[in-house]
């Protein structure tokens, strides 16, 4: 029995079990616990889904429940959660953080509310409903209404110390709005997420230098916050949000609702989304309300928490080993299905990167079909080890690009050779390069795929705004051999513009205004529009702002450009190598020729 690699969660009854079944089925559990509890914690890179882990542990617990001999004192379930390892400081919790118990089943919502219901000794209790946040849990702590420090969950009572990170988040204020009621401690439970946009521009950023990526938007804010240097998280779009005072020096209000509110005054955000409710039915609304609008939130949320209101009560429901009895998880289906991997592609990015992905059959996962899986590098594509014909566990985190979680085991089936990235660019045929992580394309503007879509980076909002000029409009401009590069832009003639399917003299003459109008861009946008590799709007500012003209950054070295703080290696050698280029050269002098005037940037500048 083995919940390592294939976790089957089809478990036989427990009372045909014998207690030597039993035993050996607790140890292989306890085992398998570990394991993903070291993959989740340590390493932020679990291999199985929160619900998967859940019916493991609900599963030990049972066993343990109905042959009491079997609990050892190093099982998982006499632990809060996982051992924290690392070199933050530890803090310990000024109380401790319990988690929830998680329920896909409305009968376990319904048992959770006849215990409240019969220990309150009236019909009617009050519960405060909360979505589910799916990020990184925290304590934060105040003294005197001042920031002291915030720290991970840890093991529920000793945490590590990631003030540094927290701190970089706008959202938590350093001081409380409202410090009277906030004197001596506050310590207070938070979550902290990032925003699934955040997440994939994250994710693509990591490819592109070479780092593993994050499997969720979970595991970025928990990979993040726990990082030793603030330079990295400051600037991600991280957010918290609060939901429960764990401790104060001063008194509290007597129920959540108050509590929430009181929150809120001192200036900690609390959900919009939260509500309260009394009945059974309310909580089925709210329930299925959130699964609705999951989609459409930028952050992910995997259920909603039912709390009861009353602090009174709370205590006299009390705690489990883990779990507090006045709330309970009541989680949304998992985003999770199974499919076939019908090939894997390779597509060639705007900087020449070629990145595997997955085409799949077809498949429903929570509403939406998924039909392609980014693999993200061919290190990735080997580690998860996929094979055209692959049965695959495909997992929509809620966020719009679908991920292979694994590779599901078929026994007797001879797979395919393992994938491997081709040797020349399936777009222009030209040989590939490979550097780190990456394959590369070095055929810059004349490899049609780069072409296509560094036009349309080009002409977007955040580079020369361009306004028309999308993706079809750039497909049919170089396979009609219109243009070749970016400064046959500016040669194109109304009429060539008009002769493009979906174009009549109104529309061409208003794209061809709209690119001689862009012909004046600050030095920061132009840079960011040329789509020099590892120059996003961040690098491309910076870099402006070093050097104030095109002409001086294009006469610096590897070297200096590498000085300039902030700026890695691999960037700077991609600025140089850009400006090297005879062919790139070539392009900028059309450009200029053409009446390009990039305005340079106000202020002294570093001389190459
Ligand atoms: S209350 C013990 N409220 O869910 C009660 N938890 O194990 C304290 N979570 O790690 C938790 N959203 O980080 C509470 N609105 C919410 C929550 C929430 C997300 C997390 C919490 C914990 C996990 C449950």
């Amino acid at each position: 029995m083995d919940f390592r690699s294939k976790p089957d969660t089809n478990f036989r009854n427990i009372d045909d079990l014998t207690e030597k079944e039993a035993a050996e089925e607790a140890r292989a559990l306890r085992d398998g616990i570990n394991y993903h509890d070291h993959l989740y914690y340590v390493k932020n890179a679990p291999k199985i889904s929160d619900a998967v882990y859940d019916q493991l542990f609900q599963r030990l617990e049972d066993l343990e429940a109905a042959f009491p001999d079997l609990k050892t004192e190093d099982s998982p379930t006499v632990r809060i959660g996982a051992e924290p390892v690392s070199k933050l400081t530890k803090i310990r919790h000024a109380a401790p953080l319990l988690s929830l118990q998680a329920t896909l089943e409305c009968k376990a919502v319904e048992s959770f509310l006849r215990t409240a219901r019969d220990k309150s000794g009236t019909t009617s209790v009050r519960y405060c409903l909360e979505p589910k946040f799916d990020g990184l849990s925290v304590e934060v702590v105040y003294h005197d209404g001042r920031f002291k420090h915030g720290s991970t969950r840890g093991d529920g009572m000793v945490g590590e110390d990631i003030s540094h990170n927290l701190k970089t988040i706008r959202s938590l204020p350093l001081c409380l709005q409202e410090a009277d009621g906030a004197s001596g401690r506050v310590a207070v439970r938070a979550e902290v997420y990032m925003s699934r946009e955040g997440f994939v521009a994250l994710n693509r950023q990591r490819v592109e230098r070479g780092q593993d990526t994050f499997a969720n938007p979970r595991n970025a804010a928990a990979g993040m916050m726990r990082q030793l240097e603030s330079r990295n998280v400051a600037g991600k779009p991280f957010d918290i949000v609060f939901y429960e005072i764990l401790a104060a020096d001063s008194q509290l209000p007597p129920t959540h609702c108050e509590v929430l509110d009181q929150l809120s005054r001192w200036g900690l955000r609390v959900s919009p989304l939260n509500d309260s409710g009394s009945s059974l039915e309310d909580i089925r609304a709210f329930h299925q309300d959130l699964a609705k609008r999951r989609d459409v939130l930028d952050y992910e949320i995997d259920g909603i928490v039912v709390k009861v209101d009353d602090h009174g009560l709370r205590d006299e429901l009390g705690n489990r080993h883990r779990n507090p009895r006045w709330a309970i998880a009541w989680k949304f289906e998992p985003c999770e299905e199974v499919t076939t991997v019908a090939d894997i592609v390779v597509q060639v990015g705007r900087t020449g990167i070629l990145t595997p992905v997955a085409l799949l059959q077809p498949v429903d996962v929570g509403g939406v079909t998924v039909s392609r899986a980014t693999l993200h590098n061919a290190n990735e594509v080997r580690r998860k080890d996929i094979r055209v014909g692959d049965c695959v566990r495909v997992i929509r985190a809620g966020d719009v690009i679908p991920e292979i979680e694994k590779r599901i085991g078929q026994k007797g089936s001879k797979r395919a050779a393992p994938f491997s990235m081709p040797r020349r660019c399936p777009a222009c045929g030209s040989k590939v390069q490979r550097k780190g992580a990456y394959y590369l394309c070095n055929a810059g503007l004349s490899c049609p795929a780069q072409l296509v879509t560094r036009l349309q980076h080009f002409a977007s909002r955040d580079a020369m705004d361009i306004k028309h000029l999308g993706e079809h409009t750039a497909a049919q401009l170089v396979e009609r051999g219109l243009v070749h590069d970016l400064a046959d832009l500016y040669g194109l003639t109304v009429e060539d513009l008009e002769s493009l399917d979906g174009f009549a003299e109104r529309s061409a003459k208003q794209l061809h205004d709209a690119i001689q109008g862009a012909k004046k861009p600050p030095l920061d946008r132009f840079l960011y529009a040329l789509g020099i590799r590892h120059v996003g709007q961040r690098v491309a500012r910076q870099l402006a702002n070093e050097y104030g003209a095109l002409e001086s950054l294009a006469a610096a070295g590897q070297q200096d450009i590498g000085n300039i703080p902030d700026i890695g290696k691999e960037t700077a050698e991609s600025v140089a190598d850009f400006f090297a280029d005879h062919q790139n050269r070539d392009v900028l002098n059309r450009l200029y020729k053409a009446g390009m005037d990039v305005q340079p940037m106000p202020g002294k500048h570093r001389q190459p």
